[in-house]
This record gives structure tokens, C-alpha cells and sequence, in this order.
């Protein structure tokens, strides 16, 4: 009997970049989730479905069994945390980094500074090992606006080609690492359902590979 094999992926980068590759693995959703307002896709698969949604919900989703594999940034994964997901492949997809950004100028001194991200344990991480004090603003996006309007001194925020640090009048001070797309795995499904699980990441990691 075929198993029900339920894929997360979130809308945007990940989506546009994750279609290929599941095509590539013969996966092919029956309508084209990109443009449709539904949720959840049948594919040329039976039994295997795509959700569509947020991206800080992906590794909710795949770690209480709603859905056996995901697809998400290595950032959402680690502010994430736990131990409760398979990380099997690195897609190589939604790539960029993870870096300090602050007003052109700024210098990190040693003093105590206040930080605006959405990566609190990523950055928490960061200062703490480099011994700097800092009090962290938690936002949703546009961080790039705080240190231009006082709420705070810098930036941990995504960089890609630099044109958004730029276009604020911001610098990269320090790449803290680099971040790209992982396939995830609940871990009960990577028991329960082996066969399938893991013919769908042999399938992506030779499409992967073959880039
Ligand atoms: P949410 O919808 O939960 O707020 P989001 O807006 O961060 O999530 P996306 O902007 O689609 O969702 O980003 C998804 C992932 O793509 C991020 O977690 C990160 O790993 C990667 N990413 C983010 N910004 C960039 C970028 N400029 N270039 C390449 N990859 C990026
Ligand atoms: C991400 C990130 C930066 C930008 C960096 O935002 O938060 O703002 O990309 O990319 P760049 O270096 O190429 O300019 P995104 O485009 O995902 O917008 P969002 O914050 O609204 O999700």
C-alpha cells in the first residue's frame, strides 16, 4: 500500500527554487501552487502532497508529523532549535548569509549594543561568543530601518547581494555564516515510511549534485 507523503514548502525563493527540484525527482504539483490560492497540492505522485505555507512554520509542521518532509533556510531551522528533525540534504538552494550590519562609520568598541533581528538565538550566539554585551530588538523584517530611526545600533539580518544594506545607507561589518535551503525530515516518518522517505531524497540529492 502506498503511504500519504506530505511535502512543506514555503511561498516565495523557496517555493520558485524547491519546484525544479522536486520536478527533477518526478514530483510535479497538478496545479501550479505559485499562482493558486490553495493550500495543499496534489502531485503527478499519488500520495505524495505539497503544503504551501510560512516559512517560520515549516519545521512546526514536519516536527509534529503534519507533514513528513520540509523544505526551509538553515536560519529558520537553528532559530528553530531542537533535536526533533532529520536534516538530510543541503539543497543549495535560497542561498546567502547571515551577517552584522550597521550605518556606515560604526565601530564595534567593546561597549554594550543594542541589535535589531529577527535571528535572536543566531545572534545571541554570535555576541555572546565574542564577548560583547548586547540587548536584542526583535523584529519581523525591515531591519535594516532600525539603526536609521534610533531603535537600535546594528543589524543580524539576511544579505544577499548587498543592495538592501546598501540602499539604507548600511555596511556589512561581519559575515556570521553562511545559510542555504535543507531538506528536512520528521523523524517518525524516516522510520515509518523509509522506503518512500528515502527514495525522495535520493531522487533530490541526484538532481542536487547534478548542478
Ligand atoms: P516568513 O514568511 O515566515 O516571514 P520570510 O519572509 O523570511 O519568512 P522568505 O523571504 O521567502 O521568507 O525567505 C525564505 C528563506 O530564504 C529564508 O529563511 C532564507 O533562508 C532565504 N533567504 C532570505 N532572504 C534571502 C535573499 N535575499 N537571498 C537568498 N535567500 C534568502
Ligand atoms: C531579505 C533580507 C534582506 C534582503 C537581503 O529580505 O531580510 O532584507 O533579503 O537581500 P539583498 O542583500 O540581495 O538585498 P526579503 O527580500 O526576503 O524581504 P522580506 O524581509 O520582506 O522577507
Amino acid at each position: 500500500m502506498t503511504n500519504r507523503l506530505i511535502i512543506a514548502v514555503s511561498k516565495g525563493r523557496i517555493l520558485t527554487e524547491t519546484l525544479p527540484l522536486l520536478a527533477q525527482a518526478g514530483v510535479v504539483p497538478t496545479e501550479s501552487p505559485e499562482t493558486s490560492r490553495k493550500l495543499i497540492f496534489d502531485t503527478s505522485v499519488p500520495g505524495v502532497q505539497l503544503l504551501v505555507i510560512r516559512a517560520t512554520d515549516v519545521p512546526t509542521f514536519v516536527d509534529n508529523g503534519a507533514a513528513d518532509l520540509g523544505v526551509a533556510g538553515k536560519d529558520v531551522l537553528i532559530e528553530y532549535g531542537g533535536d526533533g528533525l532529520y536534516e538530510p540534504l543541503d539543497l543549495r538552494i535560497a542561498c546567502c548569509r547571515m551577517a552584522l550590519a550597521a550605518p556606515e562609520g560604526f565601530v564595534l568598541d567593546g561597549s554594550r549594543i543594542r541589535v535589531a533581528t529577527k535571528y535572536v538565538r543566531i545572534a545571541a550566539a554570535y555576541f555572546a561568543a565574542r564577548g560583547i554585551q548586547a540587548d536584542f530588538v526583535k523584529l519581523y523584517g525591515s531591519m535594516e530601518l532600525a539603526p536609521l530611526v534610533g531603535l537600535a545600533d546594528c543589524i543580524v539580518d539576511l544579505v544577499d547581494t548587498g543592495n538592501t544594506l546598501r540602499a539604507n545607507g548600511l555596511a556589512e561589518l561581519e559575515e556570521i555564516m553562511p545559510i542555504s535551503s535543507r531538506l528536512i525530515v520528521n523523524k517518525a516518518s524516516m522510520k515509518m515510511k523509509h522506503e518512500q522517505v528515502r527514495g525522495l531524497i535520493d531522487r533530490l540529492s541526484a538532481g542536487v549534485f547534478a548542478e
